[in-house]
């Protein structure tokens, strides 16, 4: 009697078991990989992206329970330092060990071309919010991005410079070791001597320096009439201060590089009377925007930069792909969680995912509207900032020709 009951209550329980793999067992979770510079040169890159990431979940989680597919949504975040061997060995780490779905990351170029290919290799979609460099979507049908690329950017800042300033001196200040910096550096020569303008001087320098008196004197004594800094903040900010020390009293113009809370910190009013090319500027009443930057001051008491904007538009993005992937077919995630990295099942799944994001068209983001190309980049305008007073103003917006 009593042996009958039990063999009955293990049937119920082999039932039970039976019918819950019909579903995801409730510990299967859909998990997203982001790495980022959340340490180094370029900090708050990563922590921007973070955030911009971490809002996208918090509306999920309001939304659907933080579900997609009746799975739980992770985010699994690697710090690579700001260096692209890190950067490799993180995507590595997140393909292989997290046996992400997707991943999200980087900001900067030459890190986003450290980890395209390992992504791309393993047939894991990879978005990058923020890297702007052409090569980095060249490196395979499975790499994306949110924003415009340097040859754009480049043509933004060169148009501003001769047309607008009306300058036609100017010298380049890049960092040769950033494959951003080469790029927007190669590109601003093409567009801005296109435009009847030349270029006096050109120098070099690497990140983490401190010191970059000796290509400001040199530089100097060219007599140009804006000096481009296609770098990032930090050392911008730098530049921006010992070209001040030295006399020169021209003004900077830059990229998105230059794009962080901390610009100012660094640079001082230094910066003031310099202008670059950015993703948005926060002074524009576009209501989705500034719905976003609401909501971000409540949770972060800061203004998020362009880099948390594009970083929300990509998780988003990939949220809203992921959805139609569970809706179209529901069994796609089904027993995900014990695939191996690599298995044909899992790349099935990331296969679809891929094919659905590709389909971007139209998506509202605060940063812009996104429609993805055969080349699975997007095209937005871009706007120019002045730096005034310490403040970063909104002066104009450029389109794509
Ligand atoms: N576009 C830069 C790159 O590709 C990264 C960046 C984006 C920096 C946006 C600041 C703001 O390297």
């Amino acid at each position: 009697m009593k042996s009958s009951i039990r063999l009955n209550l293990t049937l119920a329980a082999a039932l039970a078991l039976v019918l819950s793999g019909c579903g995801s067992t409730p510990n299967e979770e859909l998990v997203i990989g982001e790495y980022g510079s959340l340490t180094g040169n370029d900090a708050t890159f990563g922590t921007s992206t973070k955030t911009g990431v971490e809002i996208a979940l918090d509306e999920l989680m309001a939304q659907h329970q933080d579900m997609i597919g009746g799975l739980k949504v992770k985010v699994v975040v690697e710090d690579d330092q700001g260096k692209p061997e890190e950067a490799a060995t993180a995507v590595q780490k997140l393909v292989n060990q997290d046996r992400v779905i997707a991943v999200i990351g980087e900001v900067a170029s030459s890190r986003s071309l450290a980890g395209a290919p390992i992504c791309q290799a393993a047939g894991v979609p990879m978005i990058t919010p923020s890297s702007t460099n052409p090569r980095v979507t060249q490196q395979g049908d499975y790499i994306f991005r949110m924003c415009f690329l340097d040859d754009f950017q480049a043509s933004v800042v060169a148009r501003f410079t001769a047309l607008h300033l009306k300058l036609k001196k100017v010298a380049i200040l890049k960092d040769v070791k950033n494959d951003y910096s080469v790029g927007l550096a190669k590109y601003f020569t093409d567009s801005f001597t296109a435009l009847g303008g030349s270029i006096v001087a050109e120098s070099d320098y690497s990140a983490g320096d401190q010191d970059f008196r000796g290509q400001l004197t040199a530089i100097k004594a060219k007599h140009p009439e804006a000096i481009f800094v296609p770098g990032y903040y930090t050392e911008v900010g730098l530049i921006a201060r010992q070209s001040r020390e030295l006399g020169i009293k021209v003004p900077l113009v830059g990229g998105d590089g230059w794009e962080s809370a901390q610009l100012i910190g660094i640079g001082g009013s230094a910066l003031n009377g310099c202008y670059y090319s950015n993703h948005w500027a926060l002074d524009l009443p576009d209501p989705a925007l500034q719905s976003f930057l609401a909501t971000y001051k409540a949770k972060f008491h800061s203004d998020p930069d362009a880099i948390g904007g594009l970083a929300y538009d990509a998780a988003n993005v990939l949220f809203t792909a992921l959805q139609k992937l569970a809706e179209q077919d529901p069994d796609t995630f089904k027993g995900l969680s014990s695939t191996k990295a690599g298995s044909d099942l899992r790349k099935r799944a990331t296969k679809k995912l891929r094919d659905l994001i590709a389909t971007t068209t139209n998506f509202k983001g605060v940063t812009g509207t996104i429609t993805l190309d055969e080349n699975r980049n997007a095209s937005k305008p871009a706007v120019v900032l002045e730096i005034k007073d310490g403040k970063k103003v909104y002066n104009t917006t450029i389109g794509p020709a």
